[in-house]
């Protein structure tokens, strides 16, 4: 499906019906990284993925997007949806934006989970890469990007192929605003000892870009927060270990629905 917004044209899934889970993916991924759950949680929950601007079937940003104007498509689309409070699932950058959109947005949520994340924005050094990359990319596409990330997502090369293939309708526009968005993004550390809903905080124990141990720390602020370590995964962890990730979620969703 998809529907105008800002401007944009966003595509999402929609499907089932119970609590509503969202999920948003990560860099530079696509709605279809969340199949596996999809196809589960369909069953018990109703199921909305988003395809970011400039990402999977979604159309292109205007310009560089901060993680609050991601956020804020979220949160116009959960409005046209009629969803009230959900369950928000963000993966990474997805996460990056779940924390923005807990920040303005804490009436719609009845949990957060926090896939493969960090509360903190980058180091000057890191967002001056960014920018760099970004340059790169709007001179020689979005190639180099995926090159550099497909292997860092997932601990077993064998998935890799299926990796690429999410990342191939990633749009060198979509590439670059979310490069220059992750690089200015705010520090969410401070908010967390407020949050005041179900917070789960995930991560697989081979991640090689956001280590397990930046989540145990941003669990330790977060009150009543429950940390998943899960075997054997890499940074995609949903992608990677699905049935391990998704019975994790789906205990949590339970303690949501008890609290409901
Ligand atoms: C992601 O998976 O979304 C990226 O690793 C996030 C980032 O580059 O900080």
């Amino acid at each position: 499906m998809k529907k105008l917004l800002n401007g944009i044209e966003v595509a999402y899934t929609d499907e089932g019906t119970g609590l509503p889970v969202v999920f948003i993916h990560g860099f530079p991924l696509a709605r279809t990284a969340w199949a596996r759950q999809i196809a589960e949680f369909r069953t018990s929950n109703r199921v909305i993925a988003v395809d970011l601007p400039g990402f999977g079937e979604s159309g292109p940003p205007a310009g560089p997007m901060p993680m609050a104007g991601y956020a804020d498509t979220i949160g116009h689309l959960l409005g046209h949806l009629g969803t009230g409070p959900v369950a928000l699932a963000g993966h990474s950058m997805g996460g990056y934006i779940a924390l923005a959109f807990a920040n303005a947005h804490p009436e719609m949520l009845k949990g957060l989970a926090l896939v493969s994340t960090r509360p903190g924005p980058d180091t000057p050094e890191g967002a001056q890469a960014r920018r760099a990359t970004a340059q790169k990319v709007g001179e020689s596409g979005p190639g180099l990007v995926i090159d550099a990330m497909a292997p860092k997502m997932v601990s077993d090369p064998a998935m890799i192929p299926d990796v690429r293939t999410i990342m191939s309708s990633a749009t060198r526009d979509g590439i670059i605003a979310a490069l220059l968005g992750m690089a200015d993004r705010p520090d969410c550390t401070d908010p967390l000892p407020k949050l005041k809903l179900p917070v789960w905080v995930v991560s697989g124990d081979h991640d090689a870009l956001i280590p397990h141990a930046e989540s145990e720390r941003m669990a330790k602020l977060i009150p009543g927060a429950t940390l998943s370590l899960i075997p054997g995964a890499g940074h995609l962890v949903a992608l990677e270990k699905p049935v391990e990730f998704n019975s994790s979620l789906a205990e949590w969703l339970k303690t949501l629905d008890r609290g409901a």
